[in-house]
């Protein structure tokens, strides 16, 4: 009888010494848990991190703030309740909780001083609101992540992301492999990429690659992203660097060209576990774009690059997902990576994050 190659046991011999894909984010760093869109002046949202609830609350006055986020009197979501001044009021039985978790309603807090909630620190910087996942006496000392092109007057940002039905390791691992091109043909043309290197420490792993254009034509909103339109891609081959950082938990992607002085494109990017298992994450994307000599002419192309950059991450997140369905089927990880550097990465992920 023929062997089933999907069963377990042909994979065992060379399977992973710990499941990549079991491996829990570490929460001692500053996460992106939403958009500061979705939160209006007076309002409150649910959100969640690694299976956890939290409420974020914008008050009437001041600074976002985020508690947990189910209420302590019998844990109706908090997240559906409504914005008194400062205050969050369950929609439950009405309780109302202040900035520091405390249940403040008349009466019920002196009869009750244990109704209280759990306070997070939360900061809010390029449009996104940030709360410290891990031990809360460590906030003030982990660097708060740092992306300047935002606040460049010199660049124009484009907020992305979604949630994906994967583990945050197929994340970065796509985006560091530059190999899977033949994903984007159709979209990009034939890319050769050619691998220049990497770096890597305690908490990073660094790959630079140059592309050569092999087939199609270029696209136009490439053709917006360098400033230069390339009829024959030959000339151009190997010219431009992109530089792919996972600075855990982070990722940053840089593309460099000849002539420009700056990043032409640089993409921060942050995964964000939902559930429990974290086999799910919501993806939080600032795109920066270096402007055109021509003014307003990358705003008038805005539409045109938020299309195309859309179909790319849909074609990643197709991939990545298809990824995460097998290791379910298969029920493990039975990846056959030969790429040192996508192997330099899963052993980053798997240190700085923490096993099950
Ligand atoms: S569940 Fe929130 S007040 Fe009762
Ligand atoms: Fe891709």
């Amino acid at each position: 009888m023929e062997n089933d190659s999907h069963t377990t046991s042909d994979h065992s011999e060379c399977a992973q010494p710990t499941d990549l894909r079991r491996t829990r984010i570490n929460p001692d760093f500053w996460y992106p848990l939403a958009w500061s869109r979705e939160l209006g002046r007076e309002k409150a949202i649910d959100v969640r991190f690694a299976g956890r609830h939290l409420v974020l609350v914008r008050p009437k006055n001041g600074a976002p703030y985020a508690l947990d986020g189910l209420c302590a009197h019998r844990q109706v979501l908090l997240g559906k309740g409504s914005v008194q001044g400062d205050l969050i009021r369950c929609s439950g039985h009405g309780l109302r909780y202040n900035r520091d978790g405390q249940c403040v309603s008349p009466n019920v807090s002196t009869k009750a001083p244990c109704l209280r909630l759990k306070t997070w620190a939360c900061r809010e910087k390029g449009g996104l609101i940030f709360v410290f996942m891990g031990d809360q006496s460590l906030a003030d000392k982990i660097p708060f992540p740092d992306f300047p092109k935002v606040e460049d007057r010199k660049y124009r940002t484009r907020r992305f992301g979604e949630v994906v039905n994967c583990h945050y390791s197929f994340m970065h691992e796509n985006l560091m492999d530059m190999n899977h091109q033949v994903l984007h043909s159709r979209l990009v043309g034939k890319m050769k990429p050619r691998f220049l290197g990497m770096e890597h420490g305690d908490d990073f792993v660094e790959a630079c690659y140059t592309f050569a254009r092999t087939g199609g034509k270029q696209p136009l909103s490439e053709a917006l992203i360098y400033g230069q339109r390339r009829p024959d891609g030959r000339d151009f081959a190997y010219r431009d660097v992109m530089t792919i950082r996972t600075q855990y938990p982070y990722q940053i992607l840089r593309i460099e060209t000849q002539g420009i002085e700056e990043p032409v494109m640089e993409l921060w990017i942050s995964y964000v576990p939902q559930d429990r298992e974290e086999l799910t994450n919501r993806v939080f994307g600032l795109l920066s774009i270096k402007r055109l000599k021509v003014p307003f002419l990358l705003d008038l192309a805005w539409p045109i690059l938020v299309a195309f950059t859309e179909r790319v991450f849909f074609e990643d997140r197709e991939i990545v997902e298809l990824e995460q369905a097998a290791w379910k089927d298969l029920g493990g990880d039975h990846n056959q990576e030969v790429f040192p550097v996508i192997n330099q990465l899963r052993d980053l992920l798997r240190r700085c994050g923490q096993a099950e």
